[in-house]
């Protein structure tokens, strides 16, 4: 086909807008279709923190779509925690600024931030359920943050309907048949399931995951992460998990963001990096 004498003289700038609006693909009659576009979950813009003066990070940025997932890697100390406590809103940032699903965090009233983090889900590495308490109620103490007051520290004060949603949050992780077992006779792999269960049991749009196969054996370890994942994905859940796992951090993430030298100088889809890559920023 022969150049038009405008499509010659496009400009470099042309050609990238026209990237930029062009449709993403077209369907069987060439009609266009464009991708949808996702909602962004959260945005974090040159994000600093530092503790009685030491500095921890500064100029940390990155944003997340939803249904993403993202695994936060670096050496001990560079901040990873740090960060997550920051977006969570549990201690301040010293600049920077903060949006959880459309939430300025560094501004909420502590009601706004309550109603944030009733949209978020938590697993840590020490799974942190109540020992003498019951499987299930470990769960329901999940809708706290939706449903707060007493009625939902325990199993036996809560309506039929977040037993009900409890039992099915159970169901998922595989141990509605604990329910009643006390959680401090959980094997680990167990009370990281119990702990997931309960982190999803409230629907959260965004899930924090910190090391969450730290106090795992390697087998057990995952079983929890396919889990975790299998159970993201089916609900289209955002995620955010920090991993000393280099390949769980590759398998499992579409994205990996690596702290070092105090700031985040990786932020790369998972595809195109490499095992070796990555251990480079542990050097
Ligand atoms: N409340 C605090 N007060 C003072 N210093 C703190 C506090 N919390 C964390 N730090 C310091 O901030 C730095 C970052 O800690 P953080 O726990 O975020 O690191 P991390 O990357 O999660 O490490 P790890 O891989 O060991 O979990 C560390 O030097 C830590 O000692
Ligand atoms: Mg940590």
């Amino acid at each position: 086909m022969q150049a038009t004498h405008s499509s010659i003289t496009l400009s470099v700038t042309d050609l990238i807008v026209e990237t930029l609006v062009a449709p993403a693909r077209s369907d069987q009659t060439g009609a266009e279709v464009f991708a949808p576009v996702l909602p962004v979950d959260l945005r974090v813009t040159r994000l600093a923190k530092s503790f009685s003066g030491t500095p921890i990070f500064k100029d940390v940025s990155f944003g997340l779509s939803r249904g993403e997932a993202v695994a936060i890697v670096g050496a001990n100390g560079t901040g990873k925690s740090t960060l997550l406590r920051c977006l969570m809103g549990l201690i301040p940032a010293d600049a920077g600024s903060i949006d959880v699903l459309g939430a300025d965090v560094r501004s909420a009233s502590s009601a706004g931030l309550r109603a944030m983090r009733a949209q978020m889900g938590l697993v840590s590495q020490k799974h942190n359920l109540v020992p003498r308490l019951s499987v299930l109620s470990n769960v329901v103490q999940g809708l706290l943050g939706q449903k707060p007051g007493i009625r939902h520290w325990s199993q036996s004060f809560a309506p039929a309907t977040s037993r009900e949603v409890a039992m099915t949050a159970l169901e998922k992780v595989g141990l509605a048949h604990l329910a009643n077992r006390r959680a401090d006779r959980l094997s680990g792999g167990q009370s990281q399931r119990v702990a997931i269960a309960r982190a999803l049991v409230g629907q959260p749009k965004i899930l924090i995951a910190d090391e969450p196969t730290a106090s795992l054996d390697p087998a057990a370890g995952e079983d929890v992460m396919d889990l975790f994942f299998d159970l993201a994905r089916q609900e289209g859940v955002t995620v955010i998990f920090i991993s000393h796992n280099i390949d769980h951090a590759l398998h499992y993430g579409d994205r990996v963001l690596g702290l070092a030298d105090g700031g985040m100088p990786l932020d790369a889809r998972a595809e195109s990096l490499s095992a070796a890559e990555l251990r480079g920023l542990y050097d």
